[in-house]
């Protein structure tokens, strides 16, 4: 068979929940059609790459397919290698790509690793923890001409695309109050995010707030201008204490005010699975208008005759991520979810492509065009595009960390975080 030049080598470094639930099933599915090539899975230890290795999930769905691990799969469960992705990404060529499914604190490295290698970079938000780190992040990507993807997938949920097109094209006025949400279940508390998820690396409003600070950005174009959030410590089973509930505030420049509420404590059993949405009270010459997504129910419920989910009756999403019948072998995946990396994987691929005849200074310029248009664009999260993000991030750590004290954001002469007297 003739070699595929434009075939990307993946190296995904973490092996969590994301990487199963959504990373690596939407990567199996671009192998399938031929768009990457091999997969690589690098984790802390061999524990995660064995369940997904095992999982029969994959198996039913992607008959055939399969990652070559590090650690090996027969390694010691308790052997720890933090460093070992720094030889995994070495050893892929450049022009590559690696994704980052690490938590929080650790993107950041993993990220600089990658592009110090000459790899595009596909990364789960939130991207880094502050202005600065994305800052010097997006300069060293533009330098080499490599793209980096921000994974905030529910820029790909139809609603949210419409949403934007219309804002846009004036049809809801202005912002003026709104309120999202996003509380994940409780049994997160009980899984591998006791060991990270401490009040030193993060907090549900920089975890899961911030989708919908970036939807809001996404849809209204809006820089945000201030920030406080309050969060509520709770203790995981392993001892380890972090914030388990936050609610924030985000200013923006037009004056407009969102709150936000994030926690990690949805009922387990509930049909949920999870709760989350956006309300956005908009007006314009003695009107008002609205936006209002219920991202929670989507208008599916399943009762099921067995417990397998561990619940017998569940709200559906069909929208974000669910693997179903095509022809073809397998399950299919479908959703925002799939879209969203196999956007982030051709945007990749598309830079490399611009430049695929040309060599040195001439190689550089045609990549950094693509770049460039795709930040024009602003659909795909970038860097260069999304970086009001760490903004907020880098806000709502400082005043989390203070009980609620404001943090005002300032844009001129140059973005910068200050805490309010
Ligand atoms: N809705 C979303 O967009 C969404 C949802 C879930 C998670 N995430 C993000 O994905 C990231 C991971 O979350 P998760 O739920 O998969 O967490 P997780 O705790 O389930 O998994 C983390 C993985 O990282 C690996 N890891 C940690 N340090 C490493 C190192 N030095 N080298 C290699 N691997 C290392 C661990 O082995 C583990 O497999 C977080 O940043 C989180 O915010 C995003």
């Amino acid at each position: 068979m003739k070699e595929d030049r434009t075939q990307l080598e993946v190296v995904v470094v973490g092996g969590g929940m994301i990487t199963h639930d959504q990373i690596l099933p939407s990567l199996y599915h671009l192998q399938r059609e031929g768009v990457i090539g091999s997969i690589k899975v690098c984790a802390l230890n061999s524990t995660p790459l064995r369940a997904l290795a095992e999982s029969s999930r994959f198996a039913e769905a992607f008959p055939g397919q399969g990652f070559e691990a590090f650690p090996p799969l027969d390694s010691p469960p308790d052997a720890a290698y933090p460093d070992l992705f720094l030889e995994v990404i070495a050893a892929l060529p450049p022009g590559n790509l690696v994704v980052v499914a690490v938590p929080d604190h650790v993107h950041g490295r993993v990220i600089r690793a990658a592009l110090e290698h000459n790899q595009h970079v596909l990364t789960v938000k939130p991207l880094v923890p502050t202005y600065a780190e994305a800052t010097e992040i997006h300069e060293l990507a533009q330098a080499r001409g490599l793209f980096v993807g921000v994974e905030y997938h529910k820029r790909f949920d139809r609603r949210a695309l419409d949403a934007r097109g219309l804002y846009r094209a004036g049809r809801f006025g202005q912002f003026r109050c709104g309120e999202a949400k996003m509380i994940e279940p409780y049994c997160y508390r009980h899984s591998n995010f006791q060991n990270w998820f401490t009040k030193d690396n993060s907090d549900p409003f920089t975890y899961v707030g911030c989708h919908y600070v970036d939807l809001v950005h996404f849809i209204t174009g809006l820089r945000p201008v201030e920030v406080s959030v309050r969060g509520i410590e709770g203790t995981f089973p392993n001892g380890n204490v972090g914030y388990m509930w936050a609610q924030g505030q985000v200013v923006w420049e037009n004056g407009a005010l969102l709150s936000v509420t994030d926690g990690l404590g949805y009922p387990d059993e509930a049909a949920g699975t999870n709760d989350q949405g956006l309300v956005m009270y908009c007006e314009a010459d003695d009107r008002a208008a609205i936006i209002k997504h219920d991202d929670q129910y989507r208008g599916v419920q399943h009762g099921y005759v067995d417990r397998l989910v561990g619940v017998a009756f569940r709200f559906v999403s069909p929208d974000y991520f669910r693997l179903v019948p095509w022809d073809g072998d397998g399950l299919k995946p479908v959703g925002y979810g799939f879209e969203s990396i196999e956007g982030l994987v051709q945007a990749a691929r598309r830079v490399n492509a611009a430049a695929a005849d040309l060599q040195g200074e001439e190689a550089l310029a045609a990549r950094r065009q693509v770049l460039a248009e795709i930040d024009d664009r602003g659909v795909l999260a970038t860097p260069g595009d999304s970086w009001i993000n760490e903004l907020v991030t880098e806000a709502a750590r400082l005043s989390i960390a203070r009980n609620g004290r404001p943090a005002r954001i300032e844009y001129i002469p140059t973005p910068t975080v200050r805490l309010h007297d």
